[in-house]
């Protein structure tokens, strides 16, 4: 049984207590973030970018977010799961909304599924995946599926107008259901309203300090990309907790240098042994 459930993150909520999210996308880094009694993780569909070098999140597909959800369900005991329907798998309709969905919970073991904007379309889709018995949660404000029609990776909501459409938005998918919503790149006194205005938590991200809780891309916050010529870079919001990358990067150098040079495996790393005189058959 899960110690993080809609129960205990509503709880947190309620009790004023900020709800911890990080990404994760694979065994290992499920284990980093659940040990790190994170409350939820998700399985972003910023794996297309983050562990397979695409520009967007455009390419990924359902079978290849399945997988990571997978790999990610067998090393999270505790965290709240939530895995991103990814580009392609709920637009068309809402019964496909509902089936992506499905695929999710049933093969992935995901707990809930996110998926991304507030269109009537998409507010629809939640709530056809609501009523099939299924958590979503929201994500509005920058969405990066959308990059076609936005034109690129920029912060959303800095006029008036699409700060209400923001709102409105959001509203339309608590009113449908959804247990929560994701407000990526708008100003924090839009990402204060908008949690003002709703009674379900909001989750920040280059929002701002007023949403009822944070996420953050594993990748990121780790400091995994830091080589100075790597196009990836970290996004201005991302506060970077590690350098990983450049342990990483001196880790596989010193042990490129260790075998050049001999000195690895040396005795010390050489633990097989024959016994005295067997060596004399093999001459
Ligand atoms: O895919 C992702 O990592 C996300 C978070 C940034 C919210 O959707
Ligand atoms: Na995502």
């Amino acid at each position: 049984v899960k110690s993080v459930t809609l129960r205990t993150l509503r709880a947190k909520y309620e009790r004023g207590e900020p709800i911890s999210m990080a990404t994760a996308y694979d065994y290992p880094s499920a284990v980093h973030v659940d040990q790190a009694h994170i409350d939820i993780l998700l399985v972003g569909d910023s794996a297309a970018m983050v562990v397979h070098g695409h520009d967007t999140t455009l390419p990924i597909t359902l079978d290849h977010m399945l997988a990571h959800c997978q790999s990610v369900s067998r090393g999270a005991q505790r965290a709240f799961l939530v895995g991103d329907l990814p580009f392609g798998s709920y637009e068309l309709s809402a019964r496909d909304a509902v089936g992506s969905a499905m695929r999710m919970l049933k093969e992935g073991n995901m707990d809930a599924v996110k998926l991304e904007g507030g269109s009537p379309a998409r507010v629809e889709a939640a709530r056809a995946i609501v009523e099939a018995g299924i958590a979503v949660m929201g994500h509005v404000g920058l969405t990066p599926q959308s990059v076609s029609v936005l034109g690129g990776f920029r912060p959303q909501a800095q006029v008036a107008g699409e700060a209400m459409r923001v709102l409105h938005q959001a509203k339309a998918l608590q009113a449908v259901g959804c247990f929560s919503i994701v407000l990526e790149c708008v100003p924090g006194p839009i990402a204060a309203a908008v949690t003002k205005a709703l009674s379900i938590p909001t989750i920040g991200i280059g929002a701002g300090p007023a949403t009822s809780g944070q996420v953050l891309v594993y990748h990121d916050l780790l400091g995994m990309m830091s080589h100075p010529h790597h196009a990836k870079v970290t996004p201005k919001f991302c506060k970077r907790y590690a350098e990983v990358g450049a342990t990483i990067q001196a880790a596989l150098q010193a042990y490129r240098d260790d075998v050049a040079s001999r000195s690895f495996p040396g005795v010390r790393y050489s633990p097989y042994s024959i016994k005295p005189g067997e060596v004399a058959a093999l001459e």
